[in-house]
C-alpha cells in the first residue's frame, strides 16, 4: 500500500481551509477527515481543542510502515508540484512547497501513534463505517474520488457518497477535476440523483484555486440530519 505517484497527498489546515472554505466556526465541529492518509488536518486542529476523526485503509498498515509509505508519499506530491508547478499550483508561487508538506509530514507522524490509540485515525472502508447515523457535521474529501478515481463507474462514489452523507450532516469534496484538468463526466447525473433522493447538493467556488484541479467543491447536505 505505497500509493501511486499520481495521487496527491499531505495537505493541511491551510490547504483544508481553502479546498473547502472552512470557517472558524465550522471547524470547531464534528469532521471526519475521509481518505485523509498523512494530511496534517487532523493533528493541526486536535491539537487546539477540535474533533477530528481521520478514516483511512492506509492505517491498516503498523507505524513503521505508515512512516515509511507517507514519506514517499510526500515526495511523490512534492515530485508532481515540482515538475508541474505552472499547470496545478501556479496560484500561489509564493508557497514553499517542500516545507510545507515536510512539516504536514513531521505533524501528522508525531500525532499518529496516540491518535491511533484514542481513536482519532482509524481503519475502515468508506463505504461501510461503523458510525452512527448523523454522528458527524462535516466529512470532508480531498484529493479521494474524483481527481484520480474519475474513470470509476458511478456506483462506486454513489456507495461512498451515500455512507458518508449516513453519518454527517454534511459532505464536501474537492476537487471535482480530475489529474488531467477533466471535471468528472458524471456529475450532473449524480447531483440529479442526490436530490432525488431529498439531499441538498450544490457546486460551490473554492479559494484553493489551481488550474487544473479548479476551484470548486461539492457539497451534499442530508435533510434527514438534525442540526
Ligand atoms: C490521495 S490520498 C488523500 C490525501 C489526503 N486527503 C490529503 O489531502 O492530504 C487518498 C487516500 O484515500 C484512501 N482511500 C481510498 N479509497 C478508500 C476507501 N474505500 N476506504 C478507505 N480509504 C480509502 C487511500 O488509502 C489514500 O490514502
Amino acid at each position: 500500500m505505497q500509493g501511486s505517484a499520481q495521487e496527491l497527498s499531505g495537505f493541511d489546515l491551510d490547504d483544508y481551509r481553502k479546498m473547502f472554505s472552512l470557517t472558524d466556526r465550522e471547524l470547531k465541529k464534528n469532521i471526519l477527515d475521509c481518505g485523509a492518509r498523512q494530511s496534517s488536518f487532523n493533528a493541526q486542529i486536535n491539537k487546539i481543542g477540535g474533533n477530528v476523526v481521520s478514516v483511512d485503509e492506509w492505517y491498516q498498515q503498523d507505524f513503521k510502515t505508515i512512516e515509511k509509505n507517507s514519506k514517499l508519499a510526500t515526495q511523490n506530491t512534492l515530485e508532481f508540484i515540482r515538475d508541474n508547478a505552472k499547470d496545478y499550483y501556479n496560484f500561489d508561487q509564493k508557497i514553499d512547497h517542500s516545507k510545507k508538506h515536510q512539516h504536514a509530514l513531521d505533524l501528522f507522524l508525531n500525532s499518529y501513534e496516540k491518535g491511533a490509540k484514542t481513536g482519532t485515525y482509524v481503519n475502515y472502508d468508506l463505504s461501510k463505517m461503523p458510525f452512527k447515523d448523523c454522528q458527524f457535521d462535516l466529512a470532508l474529501c480531498s484529493h479521494l474520488l474524483f481527481d484520480v478515481r474519475g474513470n470509476l463507474e458511478i456506483e462506486h462514489y454513489q456507495s461512498i457518497i451515500e455512507e458518508l452523507s449516513r453519518i454527517a450532516t454534511e459532505v464536501r469534496i474537492f476537487p471535482l477535476n480530475n489529474i488531467h484538468g477533466v471535471p468528472y463526466e458524471h456529475l450532473g447525473e449524480l447531483m440529479l440523483d442526490w436530490q432525488n433522493k431529498n439531499f441538498r447538493i450544490e457546486v460551490q467556488e473554492t479559494e484553493f484555486n489551481s488550474p487544473k484541479f479548479g476551484n470548486a467543491m461539492l457539497r451534499i447536505w442530508n435533510t434527514e440530519c438534525h442540526i
